[in-house]
């Protein structure tokens, strides 16, 4: 070991939080010995060991973010001891170092829970991509457990995932927040986590035993609306041939919440206003007062103050709504929960299908990381949802990526699924998709089609001709 390279241990237990700690085994000295310098030249922590035994001992005796493992060991076989590895840390990150002529092996070592391979004489820069890809991973992984345990300590919040400034400040907020009995509204765009919040508010509240009670007011028709939210009499109108009880009463001591708040009729509206004034209401068609202890969570993923500036939404409302607010962020401004996000999804979905996927490579969580997600967590769980599926290995790569999200050419995926395909065929069946998109888009109007593309529409029609395009529904033409 170099002098300058000597890096004070940590104390035993935990990972250093700034160092990574990287133990080598491997009984060819001048390997151990070029691998050490290497990595300490980058900075990171290095043991080294000579055998599979000697190698358990320093496991034993502190935590490391990676071991580097050769597969050929004279006291041990590779396999084996990667078994052991696992059952004493098994979130510890190994690669397996292998001599030039036995992939096979190591491959088979990745199926039982490598993280990744170098192959014999390996590539400096390469080895030290993989190496920090692996401690990255650890570490996200520790932080992940460590950062569960402690919000399990201080609140009911085991289904949410973040550790993002803005996350984490949602969750004092939310913390904060819980046990009165103050109306928060929380917006965000669609898949940002409104109802998950909604329900954690309630569940770390003192009303936690009495019912949630969610309704979506975007979607219903106003009067519909209406009854579901007041309840009715008997005969309040034609179809009402038994009386009902609203959803106000339904949530009584408990939480309702009030989801596309922003999409509501200003009549509704003020109706509404008048159960957040006095909690009071009657039903349709009654002539009793109802009193009832709701709390109110609104959620919107519209910008209310421009409703209230543009005049759909009432600005006393709005006030009474916006006592607590809480703004989600886009999953696009908190890239760094990203990873977390995936891992929880992976292990949520790996449970419900008996699937064994356990690992997600770094070439397929790179992509994850850089899209820009319009559909934030909800599209985020979507794939992950869809890779576990699809997946036949413990580690999920690029292949069981979407398109759009792995980066791959419109061209490549065609070019994957037809392999006798010349330059031009894959040309033509770009321009067909391309083309069907846009007809697609435009309801299958040429003309509109046409404009979009900037040609005339004789040269629209022609490619269609050509190209076997078949229009499908006719539009307005
Ligand atoms: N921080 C998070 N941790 C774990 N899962 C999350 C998180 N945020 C969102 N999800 C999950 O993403 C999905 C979408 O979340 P949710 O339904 O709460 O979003 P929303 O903001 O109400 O969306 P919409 O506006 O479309 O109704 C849910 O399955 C939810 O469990
Ligand atoms: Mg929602």
């Amino acid at each position: 070991m170099s002098e300058a390279a000597v890096i004070t241990r940590p104390v035993n237990g935990s990972p250093a939080s700034s160092v990574g700690w990287v133990l080598i085994v491997d009984d060819e000295a001048e390997i151990r010995e070029s691998l050490q310098t290497l990595l300490e030249l980058e900075g990171y922590a290095v043991e080294s060991a000579a055998s599979g035994e000697e190698g358990l001992t320093h496991i034993g005796e502190r935590t490391f973010d990676l071991v580097l493992l050769d597969l050929a060991l004279p006291d041990r076989n590779g396999m084996d001891l990667l078994a052991e590895i696992h059952a004493q840390d098994p979130q510890l990150s190994i690669i397996m170092i292998t001599a030039y002529g036995t992939v096979e092996n190591a491959v088979k070592a990745m199926q039982v829970g490598a993280a990744n391979f170098i192959q014999k004489p390996w590539d400096n820069e390469k080895l030290l991509a993989d190496v920090r890809a692996a401690v990255a991973r650890r570490r996200a992984e520790e932080e992940n457990i460590q950062l569960k345990r402690a919000l399990k300590q201080r609140y009911n919040f085991e289904n949410i995932v973040g550790k993002s400034e803005p996350m984490l400040k949602i969750f004092d907020l939310v913390a904060q927040v819980a046990p009165s009995r103050s109306t928060v509204l929380l917006q965000g765009e669609s898949g940002t986590g409104k109802e998950l919040i909604a329900k954690a508010i309630h569940l770390n509240s003192p009303r936690r035993d009495q019912p949630f009670v969610p309704v979506n007011t975007g979607s219903m028709p106003p009067d519909l609306l209406e009854s579901t939210l007041f309840g009715h009499v008997k005969g309040a109108f034609t179809s009402a041939v038994a009386s009902k009880k609203g959803l106000f009463e339904i949530a009584d001591r408990g939480t309702l919440f009030l989801d596309e708040i922003g999409n509501m009729s200003l009549d509704t509206q003020s109706k509404i206003l008048r159960v957040l004034q006095d909690r009071k209401f009657m039903h349709l068609g009654g002539v009793h007062e109802i009193q009832v202890d709701v709390r109110i969570i609104a959620a919107t993923n519209v910008d209310l103050k421009q409703q209230v500036r543009d005049g759909k939404f009432r600005d006393d409302l709005f006030y009474r709504l916006n006592v607590i607010t809480i703004d989600l962020p886009p999953l696009r401004q908190r890239k760094e929960d990203i990873p977390m996000l995936a891992a929880f999804f992976l292990d949520k979905y790996s449970k419900e299908n008996d699937r064994v996927a356990q690992r997600i490579l770094p070439e397929a969580l790179r992509p994850l990381v850089s899209y820009s997600w319009p559909g934030n967590v909800r599209e985020l769980e979507n794939v992950v949802e869809r890779a576990v599926v699809l997946s036949t290995e413990a580690a999920i790569g690029p292949d069981l990526l979407p398109d759009e999200i792995a980066g791959r050419s419109a061209a490549f995926s065609l070019l994957e699924h037809r392999a006798d395909a010349s330059l031009f065929d894959i040309m033509e069946d770009c321009e067909r998709s391309i083309i069907l998109d846009m007809l697609e888009k435009c309801n299958w109007s040429q003309t509109d089609a046409a404009e979009r593309f900037h040609v005339p529409l004789s040269t629209l029609n022609q490619k269609i001709k050509r190209l076997n395009i078949e229009i499908k529904k006719k539009g307005r033409e």
